[in-house]
């Protein structure tokens, strides 16, 4: 397909998963939330008790789970994995280590190539994500960098979960959140770093209108 893309990348707590949620909404495009397919590779390796270190296993995991997006009026996205809706499951700080402990074996990644592809459609489409500008769709013709401080994105997600009722510590996230990072930033395939030609957006103290604004004005200058 040839239809435009919209990367947005970033670490954990930047907003991307807000922002490219209302982005798209505004635009009318599609929006690919590729993170949730790492987190359910990795909550489908859990529900089969397999090693994640052992990479043969989780390959195979990652070319045979199935993930379907069910969308939901007026509410959140619902993620099925192997028919049986995960959501709540996925957005634990478990299912994110789970999914970046998969997420740098070079052979799930490929695994999942060709399904972040099909979600290229008219009218367009924005893909959320660590690789998306860099790997997934280099030919994209927008891409952003969302970042925020450390702090501020541990606030942020220590806030979402709390909301969902999760059972969780504001320094314990922060503790996590840096270690996610740091292993997204360093791994030898797809690390975490801004395309060469990514708008760079520091979210930090900003207010979630602002950030839509901004990445808006990056499609319609
Ligand atoms: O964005 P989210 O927090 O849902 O991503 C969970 C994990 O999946 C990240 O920490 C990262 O390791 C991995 N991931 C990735 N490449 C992407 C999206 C997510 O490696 N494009």
């Amino acid at each position: 397909s040839s239809a435009p893309v919209l990367t947005i990348d970033g670490p954990s707590g930047s907003g991307k998963g807000t922002i490219s949620a209302l982005v798209a909404q505004r635009l009318g495009w599609h929006l690919l939330d590729s993170g949730a397919l790492y987190r359910a590779v990795g909550y489908a390796a859990g529900v089969e008790g397999l090693d994640l270190s052992d990479v043969e296993a989780v390959t195979r995991c990652a070319q045979t789970t199935r993930i379907q997006f069910r969308a939901q009026k007026g509410a959140e996205t619902r993620v099925i994995v192997n028919g049986h809706d995960a959501t709540d499951e996925l957005r634990t700080e478990t299912a994110g280590a789970a999914a970046s402990a998969i997420a740098s074996v070079p052979s799930v990644r490929q695994a999942l190539v060709s399904l972040q592809l099909g979600f290229r459609k008219a009218p367009g489409l924005v893909a959320d994500g660590r690789d998306m500008g860099t790997v997934i769709f280099p030919d994209a013709a927008f891409k952003v960098f969302l970042t925020a401080s450390a702090a501020e994105r541990a606030k942020r997600r220590y806030k979402q979960l709390k909301e969902k009722g999760l059972g969780v510590t504001l320094s314990g996230l922060q503790r996590e959140i840096e270690a996610r990072d740091s292993r997204d930033a360093s791994r030898a395939v797809a690390p975490l770093k801004p395309a060469a030609d990514a708008v760079l957006v520091d979210t930090t103290g900003m207010g979630i209108d602002e950030v839509v604004a901004k990445v808006l004005a990056v499609v319609q200058p």
